[in-house]
């Protein structure tokens, strides 16, 4: 199985806690619209869809912490997600957590793993 890193942007594009970066990935030849954040120092990215009803978490673009900083969530109905596992952790989501994207920090940028 062969594996590609795809660029995603620079690392410091991406403070702790701060906005996330949104692209796109291919999943199964449909596209999937993804996101990034920094959390505990690390690149986290997860497909932008709520665990409730599959619609994009960030109203404002790049918005997906609360406001207490300590979690990812959807503007829609306020389903809370761990940004580290992207688990549900309250709210609508029930259990459905978020699905992580493998992504990859190396020499100053971010990178999306694709596997073919
Ligand atoms: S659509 Fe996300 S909490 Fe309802």
């Amino acid at each position: 199985m062969a594996r590609r890193e795809r660029l995603i942007c620079a690392a410091a594009d991406l403070a702790e806690l701060g906005r996330g970066v949104r692209f796109e990935l291919d999943c199964n030849g449909q596209p999937q619209q993804a996101f990034v954040v920094r959390f505990e120092g690390r690149p986290r990215a997860f497909l932008n869809r709520c665990g409730h009803v599959p619609v994009e978490l960030d109203w404002q673009e790049g918005e997906f912490f609360d406001h207490s900083r300590l979690y990812l969530i959807c503007s829609t109905h306020g389903a809370l997600y761990h940004p580290a596992s992207g688990q549900c952790v309250g709210g609508r989501c029930a259990g459905r957590g978020l699905k992580p994207v493998p992504v990859v920090e190396r020499d100053g940028h971010v990178y999306l793993l694709e596997t073919d």
